[in-house]
């Protein structure tokens, strides 16, 4: 645990992300599933308060949140869901979302576990609970509208994430 700046700067990109996708989805698909609507309104609202936290822990360090990296796992995640091409596109936005709240939780808790620094990691372990709640919110949606074949997506996705997980470098982020 080095690039604790560089970490929390990743971090906050990371949590604008969650919030922008979240309202990008209330637009692309409200309309045709009006109960997306409020829960991911709150859930943007909530990032966004993620990301403000992030932000004061990077006051702290006279640290700035930096550009935004580009996101390798993210990126390749949602080229792996285009190419398999069989899911309708709200399932797999939902999907993809739900696997990186899942990716999340499990590195907030290894950061839990190894950040020094006994504030941040109260810190990591209540966004780790967060994150497991927003799996599921995300995981359950899916469920609700695609039934059975949101369930076979999911381990159809989680196979290719495995696979992304594997190739990718270890960097201090959130996701890799
Ligand atoms: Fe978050
Ligand atoms: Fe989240």
């Amino acid at each position: 645990m080095t690039d604790v700046p560089g970490l929390l700067a990743d971090h906050a990109h990371c949590e604008l992300k969650a919030a922008q996708s979240a309202l990008s989805m209330v637009g692309r698909f409200g309309d045709e599933a009006p109960d997306l609507v409020e829960p991911l309104s709150k859930l943007a609202r909530e990032e966004t308060a993620h990301f403000r936290q992030v932000c004061e822990h990077l006051e702290a360090r006279s640290a700035g949140i930096g550009r935004p990296a580009k996101d390798d796992y993210v990126g390749a995640l949602r080229k792996a869901a285009r190419q398999d091409g069989e899911a309708p596109a709200m399932l797999d936005r939902l999907l993809v979302s739900a696997l990186i709240e899942a990716r999340s939780c499990e590195r907030f808790q290894v950061l839990a576990e190894g950040v020094p620094d006994a504030e941040l990691a109260d810190f990591y372990r209540g966004l780790m609970a967060a994150e497991a709640r927003h799996f599921s919110l995300f995981r359950g949606l899916a469920e609700k509208h695609f039934g059975a074949e949101a369930r076979r997506r999911l381990d159809r996705l989680a196979e290719r994430e495995a696979e992304i997980a594997h190739m990718l470098p270890l960097g201090p982020t959130v996701h890799g």
